[in-house]
């Protein structure tokens, strides 16, 4: 078994596009588990910038099988953009696969995603508005469309016809927006069908296959650990398992399979949307993050809120993923600064909390304590060994290492492959 899962250890947005892309050179299968096109990864391979937020960021490797699996919830319209993108860039993508259970995207989850933030107003929950929660909703309320059901156009008419008994009342009723035919929406996804289909596959058995053979499976998470439906900072989350258990259920493997498990995290954290996030700048050093680090959404474009540090919330993505690995990006964007801050834990109501506090009055109003520790004031993209970096960054990194308790295993220095120090990282161990 060579498993190695992939997660991102804050709100998203961490560069785990460009650390998958990195290490999927030693892979022989990487695997997109949860999660849609809500997803934005940015690529930055052979000279080539790709921006995906579907097909796995494994993509650019000949000998690579790309999978989509079980657990995520697919738009086949996005989805077949994002192939023809890639092919006209050059690449092939006839080696995807898409597993038979994953769930279909269908043009009222969309509608709905964005009538219910329009109705919440003020208490919007800022999602990508592309359909991911009402997707997860009808799989979980049993009213889903699954890929496999693209299969067999008598199938796809009876349940398109069963949901929208339920969905064209909302739309109208509770909405007042346009509601559908089964022809309307049978004419659009067939066609879709039509491409799909020769990428169907038994996704779940490819990989225990594969697995069995001693192959190298990395499975891809989307989002991160705050956003994920039972661990994340819950209503402001997405609708999937973005911590490591969701590779499990959402590619169809056994925890045996899984060796290592790596989180991916910001030097400094960031969090497009809506909800709490104790270490949020709003004053010129979160703008300067916000400017240096690009700090604009893949799939939205929404400007990312920046903040220092939060090592409690990684500490508590070690425990819920259970992390062997830890990865840091983006420590370059830090250079200009005097002093960095990095919070430790929490105070609230004169207590202070080491952890990830359980209820949410408390996280919601959690002030940070921090310690402060110099700055660097050089530039470090040129740096690709550890003992490169000026004593500061060092020390910096050290300081995280210490308080997630686990190794800094690869550090990033800048947006492209190269720019990176692998401190201790040996792919195959
Ligand atoms: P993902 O969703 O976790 O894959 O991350 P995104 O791709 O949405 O956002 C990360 C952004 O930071 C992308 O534009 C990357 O090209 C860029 N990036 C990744 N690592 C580094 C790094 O070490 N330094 C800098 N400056 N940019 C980085
Ligand atoms: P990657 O994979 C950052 C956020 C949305 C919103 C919440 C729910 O690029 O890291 P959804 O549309 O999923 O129902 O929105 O989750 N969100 C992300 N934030 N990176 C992402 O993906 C995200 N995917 C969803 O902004 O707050
Ligand atoms: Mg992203």
């Amino acid at each position: 078994m060579a498993g190695i899962v992939l997660v991102g250890a804050q709100w998203g947005d961490e560069g785990k596009g460009k650390i998958t892309d990195l290490i999927a050179d030693d892979m022989d299968y990487v695997v997109r588990f949860q999660g849609g096109n809500n997803a934005g990864h940015t690529v930055i391979h052979g000279g080539r910038t790709l921006k995906l937020h579907l097909i796995p960021s494994g993509i650019m490797y000949p000998h690579i099988t790309p999978v989509i699996g079980n657990g995520c919830v697919i738009d086949p319209k996005v989805l077949l953009e994002e192939v023809d993108r890639i092919e006209a860039d050059g690449l092939s993508t006839h080696r995807l696969q898409i597993s038979c259970n994953a769930h279909v995207i269908m043009p009222y989850h969309k509608d709905l995603d964005g009538a219910s933030e329009r109705r919440l107003g003020k208490l919007e929950i800022g999602t990508t508005r592309r359909g991911i929660g009402p997707a997860y909703q009808d799989k979980s309320s049993r009213m889903g469309l699954r890929i496999q059901d693209l299969q067999d156009e008598h199938i796809f008419r009876k349940k398109v016809e069963a949901a929208l008994v339920e969905k064209n009342d909302i739309l109208e009723k509770i909405y007042g927006l346009p509601t559908y035919t089964v022809d309307q929406i049978a004419d659009e996804y067939l066609e879709y069908a039509e491409r799909i289909k020769p990428m169907i596959a038994d996704t779940s058995q490819m990989i225990n296959k594969a697995l069995g053979a001693d192959q190298w499976v990395l499975f891809e998470g989307a989002q991160g650990t705050l956003l994920d439906i039972d661990h994340g900072t819950y209503p402001f989350v997405t609708s999937s398992s973005p911590t490591a258990g969701g590779a499990c259920t959402g590619a169809g493997v056994g925890p045996k399979a899984i060796d290592r498990v790596l989180g991916i995290a910001k030097a400094y954290i960031t969090r497009v949307g809506s909800g709490p996030f104790p270490t949020e700048l709003h004053d010129e050093t979160g703008e300067m993050l916000t400017q240096i680090g690009g700090e604009f959404g893949t799939t939205t474009g929404r400007q990312r809120r920046c903040g220092w540090y939060d090592a409690v919330i990684v500490k508590y993505t070690v425990q819920v993923s259970g992390l062997t690995d830890l990865v840091l990006t983006k420590l370059d964007v830090l250079s200009e600064l005097d002093t960095i801050k990095v919070c430790v834990a929490y105070e609230y109501e004169g207590h202070r909390y080491n952890n990830l506090p359980c209820h949410q009055t408390v996280f919601h109003h959690a002030k940070p304590i921090y310690e402060e520790l110099p700055g660097w004031k050089t530039d470090i993209t040129g740096c690709r060994h550890f003992e490169d970096l000026p004593k500061e960054a060092r020390d910096y990194v050290q300081f995280i290492e210490d308080l997630a308790e686990v190794p800094v295993s690869m550090i990033a220095v800048g947006p492209s492959r190269e720019q990176t120090i692998m401190r201790r990282w040996d792919p195959r161990p």
